[in-house]
């Protein structure tokens, strides 16, 4: 929507002799009884000096800024700020007006009508235009009208009058139409002083034709867009507008090129009118047969060629996306992503997670399976470093007060008196799990022992826990028997790396043998105790 004023405001800047002071001259048109406010424009530089308002009418000259404010007012003038406010303007009031300021001043040429001419209408109006069934909004000129902010003014709401009817309207249509084309009025209206005062414009509203419509529609009808289409397939891109008179005629272009009407070419487009309630309704369908690279890189023009203004959408075509593969990678690496992650956090945690589950839900195996002990305790030589007297004593009460295991002690559990061998066999046969525990002196265990452990262990499939140390880990074979050699492959292994493993916090190998061994049968005394606190 644009606005512009018609008449051109005559606007002279003359500029005198050695440009001692600049003079604006500016035309002022103002119906009688009608109220006018000239503004003094601000000059550069004399911002600190006063302000004198001067009047030369036909009867007087007048130094209005020397006047009371009284004598102005019986005068029908008001002087507020920058503001010369004429109330009431009458042919008296009709002559030139200067405001100045310092070594600046500016001038009104003010011109009071009595009644309708045409060189006021002329003078005094403006013009909007708007395109067929938009929204569109009449604009009132704020033209020579009195600063809201003066004392005593009340200002009213604007009121719009289309010319010939009596009743007032809204100031705007939400779909305008061509016969909303006309002559409308605004009244200003202000109260000063128990008087009411106007201020009326004139603005030609002219309605023009417009594309209306492009189908298939995506965002904004009346916006140049990208059409989404199918490599190798059909496109029709439909392009609709209201014209006002039969030589309206609606076509397509590719590039600068006009498209024919000839259905037997690739590319051309065919057209329909409508006449719909007094209007017609054109309807373009650019039609391609079938699309190419080559015309996904060119530039399609809807055009309305009309007496009025022609208008035009542009529309250049895009390839559809293909959004169900791209879901569908992006999908699959998510679910890939999330299944690794699983996998590695898993890895890396699932002692904690099956040790908490184990604290969690009691014991996940609570069910008893006749056997006496959770564990079968048995020392090997250890060619290197292994656990002292001291180490195997706290490895013992560990194991038995802090995590509930019930355990079966060569030294302790075996009835004396049996030979070495069946001693052994009979705890491995009492016991969930045997747990090989490294030492520095020989515990007598000879290597066919050994190897008569290992075969009872498979054969009876027990669990087997060989802590191992350090340097075990290094000198894998040689120095290791090779039954132990074959014990440490049977089992599941857990490092002894000296003293520290023993500590409550290095959790570590604690959780790493935990895990590896049964859950204890029987409620850890360390739980039994706080419950009873
Ligand atoms: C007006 O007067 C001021 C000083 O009073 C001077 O600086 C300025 O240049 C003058 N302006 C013109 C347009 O002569
Ligand atoms: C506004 O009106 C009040 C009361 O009528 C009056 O006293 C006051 O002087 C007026 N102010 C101006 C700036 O005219
Ligand atoms: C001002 O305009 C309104 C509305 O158009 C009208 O009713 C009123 O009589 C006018 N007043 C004067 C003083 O012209
Ligand atoms: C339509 O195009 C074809 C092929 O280019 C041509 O042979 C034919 O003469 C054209 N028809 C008209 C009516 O222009
Ligand atoms: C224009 O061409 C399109 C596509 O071939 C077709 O669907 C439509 O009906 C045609 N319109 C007229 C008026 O021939």
């Amino acid at each position: 929507m644009t606005m512009k004023i018609l008449p051109v405001h005559l606007v002279f800047l003359l500029t005198f002799l050695a440009g001692v002071f600049s003079l604006r001259h500016t035309a002022v048109h103002i119906k009688a009884g009608e109220m006018v406010a000239l503004l003094c424009p601000h000059h550069k530089g004399s911002n600190d000096a006063e302000l004198i308002w001067t009047s030369h009418t036909a009867q007087e000259t007048l130094l209005i800024s020397s006047i009371s404010s009284a004598e102005q007012r019986q005068m029908g003038l008001l002087v507020h700020g920058r503001n010369l406010v004429i109330l009431g303007a009458s042919v008296n009031h009709q002559g030139k007006y200067s405001c100045s300021q310092g070594n600046a001043s500016s001038e009104f040429m003010l011109t009071v009508y009595t009644e309708q001419s045409r060189e006021y209408e002329e003078q005094t109006t403006y013009s909007t235009t708007c395109f067929t069934q938009e929204y569109c909004m009449l604009n009132c000129p704020d033209v020579n009208i009195p600063d809201v902010n003066t004392p005593n003014m009340t200002t009213n709401d604007i009121m719009w009058h289309k010319k010939g009817e009596s009743f007032p309207i809204d100031g705007y249509f939400s779909s305008v139409e061509k016969n909303n084309h006309g002559i409308y009025t605004c009244t200003r209206s202000y109260l000063y002083d128990q008087q009411s005062y106007n201020r009326t414009f004139a603005v030609i509203l002219d309605v023009k034709p417009k594309i209306i419509q492009k189908s298939p529609t995506i965002n904004s009808p009346l916006q140049d867009d990208v059409f989404h289409v199918d490599l190798g397939s059909p496109a029709v891109i439909s392009c609709i507008a209201v014209a006002f008179s039969d030589s309206d005629s609606l076509h397509w272009l590719s590039g600068n090129s006009m498209l024919k009407k000839n259905e037997s070419l690739t590319v051309f487009y065919n057209e329909t009118r409508e006449n719909i309630d007094g209007e017609i309704h054109i309807t373009a369908s650019l039609v391609i047969k079938m699309v190419t690279e080559e015309d996904l890189s060119k530039h399609y023009t809807c055009k309305l060629d009309s007496d009025d203004t022609p208008s035009s959408v542009i529309i250049t075509l895009a390839q559809k996306a293909r959004p169900s593969y791209i879901s569908l990678a992006v999908g699959s690496v998510c679910i890939i992503v999330v299944m690794l992650l699983t996998t590695a956090v898993y890895v890396k945690f699932k002692i904690h997670i099956t040790l908490f589950l184990r604290d969690a839900l009691g014991c996940l195996s609570s069910a008893s399976d006749g056997q006496s002990y959770d564990a079968f305790l048995m020392c090997y030589k250890s060619d290197t470093d292994g656990l002292s007297e001291d180490d195997r004593e706290c490895l013992k009460s560990v194991l038995e007060e802090r995590f509930g295991y019930n355990l079966c002690l060569y030294d302790r559990d075996i009835l004396p008196g049996k030979a070495v061998a069946e001693a052994v066999l009979d705890c491995i046969e009492q016991s969930r799990a045997v747990v090989l525990v490294p030492t520095s002196l020989d515990p007598g265990l000879g290597s066919g022992l050994l190897s008569v452990i290992h075969s009872a262990l498979v054969e009876k499939k027990t669990r087997l826990v060989f802590i191992k140390t350090e340097s075990t880990e290094v000198s894998k074979s040689g120095s290791v028997p090779e039954a132990l050699q074959l014990l440490s492959e049977a089992g599941n292994c857990v490092t002894w790396k000296g003293k520290r493993s023993l500590m409550p916090s290095s959790s570590f190998f604690w959780n790493k043998l935990r895990y590896h061994l049964p859950a204890p049968q029987h409620v850890p005394k360390i739980r039994l105790l706080t419950q009873t606190v």
